[in-house]
């Protein structure tokens, strides 16, 4: 009798004891499942989340000015790397191909656009790219000089029609052949460096000089400051009009990749200087959008 009340004992422990483990069992993994669920949940908001404000992002993206479909994915790199600047400065930037090293995107320019070919640290000409060339005639140029054949035509109109306003305006830099600013850029360095240079003088086959649609007026010299002259005055107003626009204007280094150039003109049609002069962006962001696109 006593023996069987201690059997009846011991099993209620087992069993009770099976219970407890069991039970812990079961609710551990409950405990597990619900954790596991939850988290789950919760990455599947935090993801949706994600992904609502990339598709807002990318809705922003889309109304902003000069947005181009196909560079969606730089944009929104280029905007991680630098979260302050506002969405129009992102797609200006990207459109520039600020994104890029300067050199390292390296593109042989399509020079079949005439005077919309882009020349600058991405796109560059040739060491055999020749325009068709005309010479210059002394009222219009300093020492002998050489201008693209129709672009010319319209050089002389602006410095015409510049005189009769008592503007004086003449070349004293036009045409130069990969050779020339090749040497040019070689002895800048010699003087200040390539990091100094590489913000003022173009390296061979990437100064828009070798086009032959670009002019300096009247000096080249920032100690100068022609900036500071009424032929500058007169230029900001009327250049357009004959299809010339100011190259390297200031403040817009970080999207052309050279210093303010207030002599430094370049011929590129009446349509598309129009439109820059009055839109206020460089040759940079009208290839991107117009040309290239
Ligand atoms: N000074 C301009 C950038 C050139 O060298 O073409
Ligand atoms: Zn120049």
């Amino acid at each position: 009798m006593e023996v069987k009340k201690h059997i009846n004992i011991s099993v209620i422990i087992f069993i009770t004891l099976l219970l407890l483990i069991m039970g812990g069992y079961v609710f551990f993994n409950i405990k597990t499942f619900v954790t596991y669920t939850e988290t789950n949940v919760k990455k599947e908001e935090n993801k949706s989340e994600e992904m609502d404000n990339t598709e807002k992002l990318l809705i922003e993206l889309k109304n902003t000015p000069y947005y181009i479909e196909k560079r969606w994915e730089r944009y929104l790199n280029y905007l991680e790397k630098y979260p302050d600047k506002s969405l129009e400065e992102i797609v200006r930037s990207v459109n520039a191909n600020i994104d890029y090293e300067f050199y390292q995107h390296d593109i042989d320019t399509d020079t079949s656009v005439g005077p919309l070919m882009l020349v600058n640290k991405f796109y560059h000409l040739t060491s055999d790219y020749k325009p068709k060339l005309v010479k210059m005639t002394g009222e219009y140029t300093k020492g002998t000089s050489y201008f693209e054949v129709e672009a010319y035509e319209h050089l002389k109109d602006m410095i015409n029609n510049a005189k009769n306003d008592n503007i004086i305006l003449y070349n004293v830099s036009s045409y130069r052949s990969y050779e020339t600013q090749e040497k040019l850029y070689n002895n800048y360095v010699k003087m200040d460096g390539v990091e100094k240079a590489d913000r003022y003088s173009a390296r061979a086959g990437y100064s828009e000089h070798q086009t032959g649609y670009t002019t300096d007026l009247n000096t080249a010299s920032s100690s100068d400051h022609f900036e500071n002259s009424k032929e500058f005055a007169w230029l900001s107003n009327n250049a357009y009009k004959y299809g010339f626009i100011l190259r390297y204007p200031q403040d817009k280094e970080y999207l052309t990749g050279y210093k303010f150039e207030p002599w430094h003109y370049r011929y590129v049609g009446i349509e598309a200087s129009e439109y820059i002069y009055k839109h206020n962006i460089t040759l940079e962001e009208y290839y991107a959008y117009f040309v290239e696109q």
